[in-house]
């Protein structure tokens, strides 16, 4: 059984490691701070997982064709927000036009449009609070407290992926609570799982052998690391990652 429990030491360092690489804290960045006025996106599924669904991901393969999916937490598919919030005066809204979205979903529906692959989204079924403070403080509880939330999402057949693009913010220099949860749930063993991280000054800080500790059977990759103010710049780097890693 994978867990691996976050130590005090672990996330004192990490905060270290987010003030002492220049990030903003969490409560003063800017584009996370957007999230406040983003809409929450629909989850693709909305069961929920039980102790039974648990470890399909060592299921035998569908088929023997290489396949890919994009899977991604983002704040804003989290979160509840207001039906009047004020989405106009939010400089830094990631909006593809018709809906509002999170950095870390552009990041993965562009990785996927790359990819040929479908996205999933990891969705806690408990939101997480509109205010953007209260998140940081509820994330950091989480984490004081190694607490795992139910997912409310399912992905189906899991043994049917061999690569497995992983999408999520930085938050307090670790993974978000539901990306532990989603580890916890499945068994990528002999699977390729790439990273990407979001961010706003902390790069990767130890996400990667967190997640070589959480799947040590499978081989993972590190991808890019997104700064979120400008992570519409980056589309074309995203897409030139994918093609050149697949
Ligand atoms: C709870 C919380 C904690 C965060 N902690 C960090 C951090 O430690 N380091 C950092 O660089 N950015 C941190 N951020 C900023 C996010 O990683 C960044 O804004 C990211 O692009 C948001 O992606 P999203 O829109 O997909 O949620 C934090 C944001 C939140 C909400």
């Amino acid at each position: 059984m994978k867990r691996s429990s976050i130590s005090v030491a672990v996330l004192c360092a990490a905060s270290l490691i987010f003030a002492s690489c220049g990030g903003k804290s969490p409560a003063s960045e800017t584009t996370a701070q957007s999230a406040l006025e983003m809409t929450a996106q629909s989850a693709p599924v909305s069961e929920s997982v039980t102790d039974s669904e648990k470890k399909e991901g060592t299921a035998e393969k569908a088929d023997s064709q290489k396949k890919a999916i994009a899977v991604y937490f983002s704040r804003v598919g989290n979160t509840e927000f207001p039906e009047n919030v004020d989405v106009v005066s939010s400089a830094s809204l990631q909006t593809d036009g018709s809906s509002v979205k999170g950095n870390a979903q552009l990041i993965a529906e562009w990785i996927a449009g790359e990819a040929g692959c479908d996205t999933f989204e990891i969705v806690s079924e408990e939101s997480y609070p509109a205010d953007y403070d209260q998140t940081v403080e509820q994330a950091k509880n989480e984490q004081n407290e190694n607490f795992r939330p139910t997912l409310k999402t399912v992905l189906e057949n899991p043994g049917q992926y061999d690569d497995i693009y992983l999408v999520f913010p930085n938050w307090w220099g670790d993974l978000p609570m539901p990306v532990y949860s989603f580890f916890d749930t499945y068994d990528f063993s002999g699977k390729t799982i790439k990273v990407f991280i979001t961010h706003e000054g902390s790069h990767f800080s130890n996400t990667i052998d967190t997640i070589r500790n959480l799947e040590p059977e499978a081989e993972i990759i590190e991808g890019l690391d997104i700064r979120g103010e400008s992570v519409k710049d980056e589309e074309l780097n995203i897409r030139t990652w994918v093609q050149e890693n697949r």
